[in-house]
């Protein structure tokens, strides 16, 4: 469930609730738990954490899980999402994940390390320069539409 907190949360709040998040990790193959907290544009924070699977394929992030949990919630827009594990330094997010947070647009991305209490602030967009962004489908659509004519796409035909 979502919770109702203020909307100026600290970089260190949103960590210390990413830090409850990844007490609740189920991760009994790798043994590395990880949280995650997103603040929503309307100031409601919504955690996560890795769930692994005996089917390790079946394995879920701790962002993609906060992310999943989010939308289901009704929440598209972010302000911030916050990622702990017991690393001494912070760890970054993996490819699946920076993929599927650039989804929802660029976002403050607070890593933090429980092993040292330190903490790093970058932002979604930096995690994955040359995006496939849903505008690029946009653009997509509009090539199509203003581009009627063009038929350079098509192959070439043979005539006998
Ligand atoms: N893990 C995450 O939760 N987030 C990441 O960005 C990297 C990896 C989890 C997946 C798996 O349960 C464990 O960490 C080891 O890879």
């Amino acid at each position: 469930m979502a919770q109702s907190l203020p909307q100026d949360i600290s970089d260190v709040e949103l960590v210390n609730l990413a830090k409850t998040a990844m007490k609740r990790a189920h991760c009994p193959y790798s043994k590395f738990p990880v949280g995650a907290a997103l603040l929503t544009e309307s100031g409601e924070t919504i955690l996560g954490c890795n769930v692994e699977n005996a089917s390790y394929g079946g394995t879920i992030c701790a962002e993609r899980s906060a992310v999943v949990s989010a939308v289901s919630q009704g929440h598209t827009k972010f302000r911030a999402i916050s990622v702990v594990t017991e690393l001494k330094e912070p760890a970054a997010p993996c490819g699946l994940c920076r993929q599927f947070l650039v989804e929802f647009g660029n976002f403050k991305v607070i890593l933090g390390s429980a092993g040292n209490n330190k903490l790093q602030v970058t932002s979604s967009h930096n995690l994955l320069p040359f995006a496939f962004t849903p505008d690029s489908l946009d653009t997509f659509e509009q090539e199509k539409s203003s581009d009627v004519t063009d038929n350079s796409n098509e192959r070439a035909t043979v005539h006998s």
